[in-house]
């Protein structure tokens, strides 16, 4: 059932746990993700970036979900907009059928970014839809980082305070260490989960991790063994994804690990036969290997068996 982010991440934060919150871009990656929630009993976000609404069409993309959902009407799942760049971008998913969003005005000082969030909030929670914000530059932290960079990039704990009491936002990314993609630490990962725990007792919302491809070993190797370069890369090791959880992380995102399991099955299949060109025969293996990686995932962030 299509229910609002705010039903799934407060359910999650009162009791704990994680939900990972995974993009698609097409059928393909959907279907594999409500697989996964299928066989886990587990409660769902799906999200697509401005990107995958402009590849896919925002009434494909929502009626995608829709269809999902009323296959599988036992998995609570909620579609949101990944890192909406305007009010206006997040009126239109709103209106479309979307029922979370994020404002991402992060990018912004501060009492900018705090005012487009409360006009997106005022339109959203009017019609039922949560929102979600973010503090602070996501960026990996080096070793070696003095403490005054550090709190020039990463969320400041005493605003994220005042941001969420003034904004009455339903759930906000405080950045605390990871990036987007799949190279994320030059050197050893390094998240502040101390800045965390800070951020979560101030505010008692549900939090985001952005950036939180793991790239398992498994992935890595799949890729690698279809020819694959994945040189320099580095995720965010499943202890620190479980650590962030019980530091009071609930929306957990996860793109790219996603991409590279299901690339490295299409990878292979062409390898295998170079006279291939049946969608089906590259798609399928894709999917069931996607299906795999989120599963597991749902099992490392706490939200199997949790509808
Ligand atoms: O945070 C970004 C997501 O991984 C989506 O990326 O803009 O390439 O669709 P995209
Ligand atoms: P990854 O690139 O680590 O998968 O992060 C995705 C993300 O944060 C989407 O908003
Ligand atoms: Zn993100």
């Amino acid at each position: 059932m299509l229910v609002s982010g705010v039903e799934i991440l407060q359910k999650a934060h009162r009791e704990g746990y994680g939900v990972g919150a995974f993009n698609f871009v097409n059928f393909e990656m959907l279907q594999a993700i409500f697989k996964a929630a299928v066989a886990k009993n587990s409660p769902l976000i799906v999200q697509a970036s401005e990107g995958a609404i402009k590849y896919m069409g925002i009434d494909v993309a929502v009626a995608l979900v829709r269809t999902l959902s009323a296959r599988y009407p036992q998995i609570p799942v909620a579609l949101h907009l990944d890192h909406g760049t305007s009010y206006e971008s997040c009126v239109k998913a709103i209106r479309a059928g979307f029922t979370s969003v994020m404002i991402d005005a992060s990018h912004h000082p501060f009492d900018e970014n705090l005012k487009e969030t409360k006009r997106v909030v005022e339109v959203a929670h009017a019609c039922g839809v949560g929102v979600e914000a973010e503090l602070g530059r996501l960026m990996g932290i080096e070793d070696n980082i003095s403490v005054a960079e550090k709190d020039a990039v990463l969320v400041n704990p005493e605003e994220a305070e005042r941001f969420v009491s003034e904004s009455q936002v339903d759930y906000l990314a405080p950045a605390i260490g990871t990036s987007h993609g799949a190279f994320k630490f030059k050197g050893e990962p390094k998240l502040d989960f101390e800045r965390l725990l800070d951020v979560k007792k101030r505010t008692n919302i549900p939090l985001v991790l952005h950036g939180a491809s793991a790239i398992p070993d498994s992935v890595r190797a799949s890729f690698l063994e279809s020819g694959g370069d994945l040189k320099g890369s580095k995720g965010v090791p499943f202890a620190f994804l479980q650590e962030a959880v019980k530091g009071g992380i609930n929306k957990i995102n996860t793109d790219t690990d996603l991409r590279i399991a299901f690339m490295a099955e299409v990878r292979k299949v062409g390898n295998a036969n170079n006279s291939e060109f049946d969608l089906r025969k590259f798609f399928a293996p894709a999917s069931e290997a996607m299906t795999k990686v989120v599963a597991e995932r749902m099992d490392i962030l706490g939200s199997s068996g949790k509808i």
